[in-house]
């Protein structure tokens, strides 16, 4: 029996836009390098136990038997980790029973594809070349992990490890920064976004802005990893939310055009830039909800601004975590 779990990242630079790919080795790599900070209390569990070899795989998701196009994408990515270890551990995973769970909302701007894919390869990984070694490559060689992990899901590349983490081309990498950001997030809906975060990424690139977000973006980056180092939420802050907005307005643009944004989120988002005194700032994944970025606990004067707005909303506190964990 083997256990892993792994948590969702937020991005502070977006991974919005892939390049293209001519084989399954170079699939789901970004158009431009993308930084995240890995939360603490979301979560991905995932339990695999071996099956005789008269079974088939079973895959269950949040207790139920996994829809076929969620099955073929998870079959798929057991397919690609045992090649990845053919050499050496020519008998594969054998049949296995997944049981994948979440405790929180799936679809819904949470990356819960990130931290599924996380646990998932951590999990097919064990039972192909044992926990120790997994283990061993999680403490050493994590950019193994989160280059399998990338090939499931893109965002999965940054969950593979805990604190903030750059992803650029095949892997992300830890940015070893201690900085206890919390993440307070206001779900306004969690209902599946009607697009896809891939068909929005294929849609992207035919957005006329896309070309001149990607002169913004090293500018942004160095100014982002600038801010993470200092500890400065001041100057971070402004920065996360022009490239929330940017990420979002290359959706609205694109063709056929893709809205994430509903109006309570419209409505919050204009609302704290109005705010004269500020402690957070928001960013936004492919959905409605704001993660608010804080370094103190600011749940009661969001709970009051929702009120004074008129928005119903249930708060998920989450911060920074410290990566997946193996048993
Ligand atoms: O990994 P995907 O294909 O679900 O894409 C994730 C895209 C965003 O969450 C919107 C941005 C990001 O960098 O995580």
């Amino acid at each position: 029996m083997i256990y892993a779990e792994a948590s969702p990242n937020i991005a502070l630079i977006k991974y919005w836009g892939k390049k293209e790919s001519t084989s399954d080795q170079d699939r789901n790599i970004g158009v431009n390098p993308s930084l995240s900070m890995t939360l603490k209390k979301a979560k991905t569990f995932v339990n695999v136990t071996p099956l005789p070899s008269s079974h088939r795989h079973e895959i269950l998701i949040n207790g139920q038997f996994a829809k076929d196009e969620d099955q073929k994408k998870i079959l798929v990515h057991i397919k690609r980790i045992e090649d990845h270890f053919k050499s050496t551990h020519p008998n594969g995973a054998g049949f296995l029973k997944i049981d994948s769970k979440n405790n929180f909302p799936a679809s819904a701007g949470i990356a819960s594809s990130a931290s599924s894919f996380a646990a998932l390869t951590i999990a097919i990984c064990s039972a192909i070349i044992g926990k120790s070694e997994t283990a061993k490559l999680l403490a050493h060689h994590p950019e193994t992990l989160s280059t399998l992990a990338r090939r499931g899901s893109g965002s999965a590349a940054r969950s593979v490890c805990g604190g903030f983490m750059r992803w650029d081309t095949t892997h992300a990498e830890s940015l070893y920064l201690s900085w206890p950001l919390l993440d307070t997030i206001v779900m306004l809906s969690d209902a599946p976004k009607n697009i896809s975060s891939s068909e929005g990424h294929r849609r992207a690139l035919t957005s006329p802005y896309f070309a001149e977000r990607q002169k913004n973006l090293p500018r942004r980056i160095d100014d982002v990893l600038q801010a993470l180092k200092n500890k400065n939420l001041n100057l971070l802050g402004p920065l996360i939310e022009t490239e929330a907005l940017e990420m979002h307005h290359i959706a609205e643009t694109s063709l056929p055009r893709v809205n994430y944004l509903n109006e309570d989120a419209k409505k919050l988002i204009r609302a704290i830039q109005e705010l004269p005194h500020r402690n957070f700032y928001f960013t936004i994944d492919a959905g409605p909800n704001l993660h608010l970025i804080s370094e103190e606990p600011i749940v009661d004067s969001v709970k009051d601004l929702l009120k004074n707005l008129n928005i119903q909303a249930e708060i998920w506190e989450d911060g920074l975590g410290t990566g997946p964990s193996l048993e």
